[in-house]
């Protein structure tokens, strides 16, 4: 790790990659794979992040992962006996999250199935049911997987007790299987219609799921945890009250770069989260729909975050203003996590420099840049091979992502940046 005196002098792509942070020691657990979560970080860097801390002489009992996504930082804080708070605004995240830091008893994970497919079975559906669903889900569904997918829903929810933990398990089993199940291209993390598809079949898909889940859970049983909370909420909203933590271990979201609430919008729709996916871009960091104004809050951009959106004032307006937006946003962010950070806390950030009409968008130096300005007291910095990443990893001309080799190929590498207090 570098440690940063001045951000402005600071070289970011001349710091060398710390093999340390590239790869894991052990192979990542099937809990992590229970469904499929875009920009998810792998499991081990949460590892890594402790051990690093321990280098520094802080041993965290309790974590945070303020974009805690599908709870990757959640899980490992339960495996290492953690306390846990956690916070995403997209209600899939924390779906995802819930039902993998819960603690699940094989044989009670047997009875609810059991019950939820003998009520399937005595279920009758009224076909007209279809005619009347969402337009959306219309788009997205045959007539017979839909019908399937609305008995299962509803079986689920005649099972399980609304308030017991084993709902989120099967809610998020379900949530999974809604993709394979649609026309939606198998391969695409975007919203794109297959038309050869052949929709796999609802039951079959929801048992191989189950099972896959009852394994993962099974692989890493530990009882009498520390408190594990995960919030569904917009980490930036005032009112929202968080606790106080010794570390914290995130990867924000990436700049402009895809809309969440649109990658997920078969299970918010399914799940009832909103009437309109699109309903829950609002609040999410990086979106391209906000409301905001820009003359006025501009000048409270740092000097990293005001030289880029200046340079892409000229080539193109709007784009400049969502990514001062971003940058605003993303100085806020630390600013709230200095302050729930307990004395000499660590904050842990995983992120990655991008590109726009070649310009950089040096995400690393703006961060590093706002970690000092809210006060923590030393800023390190270092950097990591990404491998195997699942994601679209290039970018067209225009910047949009593509997983067409002719593009321009980003994150191969990204940056780890420790802010002390
Ligand atoms: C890079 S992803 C984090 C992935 C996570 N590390 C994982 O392994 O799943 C960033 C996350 O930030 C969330 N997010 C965006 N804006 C937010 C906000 N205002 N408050 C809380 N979460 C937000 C997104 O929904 C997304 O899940």
């Amino acid at each position: 790790m570098i440690k940063i005196t001045d951000v402005r002098k600071q070289n970011f792509e001349a710091i060398p990659i710390d093999s340390f942070w590239n790869v894991g020691d052990e192979r990542e657990l099937k809990m992590h794979r229970i469904h499929a979560y875009p920009a998810k970080f792998p499991a081990f860097l949460t590892t890594k992040a402790l051990e690093f801390a321990e280098t520094q002489g802080l041993c965290p009992e309790k974590i945070a992962d303020i974009f805690c996504g599908c709870g990757t930082v959640a899980y490992e804080a339960r495996r290492n006996n953690m306390g846990f708070w956690g916070c995403d605004i997209n209600p899939v995240a924390t779906l995802i999250a819930k039902a993998k830091s819960s603690d699940y008893k094989e044989k009670r994970l047997e009875e609810y199935y059991a019950i939820i497919l003998d009520v399937y079975s005595k279920q009758t559906i009224n076909k007209r049911i279809f005619t009347k669903a969402n337009d959306r889900l219309k788009y997205w569904y045959f007539e017979e997987q839909y019908l399937d997918l609305y008995r299962l829903k509803s079986s689920i929810y005649a099972s399980v007790p609304k308030r017991s933990k084993y709902l989120p398990f099967f809610l998020c089993a379900f949530s999974n299987i809604l993709k394979p199940t649609s026309k939606w291209l198998t391969k695409s993390i975007k919203p794109q219609v297959d038309p050869n598809k052949e929709p796999a079949n609802v039951l079959s898909a929801f048992a191989e799921q189950f099972k896959l889940m009852v394994k993962a859970s099974n692989e890493s049983s530990i009882a009498d945890t520390p408190e594990i909370k995960i919030e569904t909420t917009d980490f930036l909203a005032t009112r929202q009250k968080k606790p106080t933590v010794d570390m914290i271990i995130t990867s924000p979201p990436y700049v402009t770069s895809y809309e969440y609430a649109d990658l997920h919008q078969l299970s918010s729709l399914w799940l009832d989260f909103a009437d309109d996916y699109r309903d829950l871009r609002q609040g999410s960091i990086g979106s391209l729909h906000h409301d905001y104004n820009f003359d006025r809050e501009v000048k409270r951009l740092n000097r990293s975050g005001m030289s880029i959106v200046f340079n892409l004032l000229d080539r193109d307006k709007s784009k400049a203003k969502s990514v001062a937006k971003y940058f605003l946003d993303i100085q806020k962010t630390t600013q709230e996590c200095h302050s729930m950070l307990s004395e000499n806390g660590m904050a842990l950030f995983v992120i990655g420099n991008t590109e726009y009409k070649g310009i950089r968008m040096d995400n690393a130096r703006h961060l590093a840049e706002s970690l000092f300005d809210c006060g923590f007291k030393d800023v390190l910095v270092t950097k990591r091979k990404i491998t195997g990443k699942i994601l679209t990893p290039y970018r067209t001309e225009n910047g949009c992502f593509t997983s067409n080799k002719s593009g321009k190929k980003i994150y191969s590498e990204e940056f780890i940046i420790v802010g002390k207090k």
